[in-house]
């Protein structure tokens, strides 16, 4: 089988990662990892989309990440949307985002990140 280049690496102690947004690096890429309300685990390029705003600093919010920078919101897909007072959703497109495995007391990640989101455009 031919070699895709593809690996896949630990990128955080499981035990390092609380209720706060923590940073890591997926081979030179800076991410952010934080866990959502349902107990999954999201990565997601650790600059916002948006204006560059460090999403370390970012807030939990249910199943995103909530950007402090303007209250931009990215899913653990990558999808990124703005969502108004009254509860309506723009889409702004989608961030780069890596997928994630918990083993061994450990989150992993394959190397290259997932970029397709159905119906979204792709921002790298
Ligand atoms: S910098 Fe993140 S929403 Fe503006």
């Amino acid at each position: 089988m031919p070699d895709s280049g593809v690996t896949e690496v630990a990128i955080l102690d499981l035990a390092d990662l609380g209720p706060t947004p923590v940073g890591a690096r997926v081979d030179d890429v800076e991410v952010v990892v934080w866990r959502t309300a349902d107990g999954s685990i999201g990565i997601v390029a650790r600059q916002c989309p948006h204006l560059d705003w460090d999403l370390v600093e970012g807030v939990p919010d249910g199943s995103t990440l909530r950007c402090p920078g303007h209250g931009w919101s990215i899913d653990a897909d990558g999808r990124v949307y703005k969502r108004n007072e009254f509860g309506r959703e723009d889409d702004k497109g989608c961030t780069q985002h890596w997928s994630s495995t918990v083993r061994d007391g450990k989150i992993w990640t394959r190397s290259e990140p997932r970029r397709e989101v159905p119906g979204g455009e792709t921002r790298t």
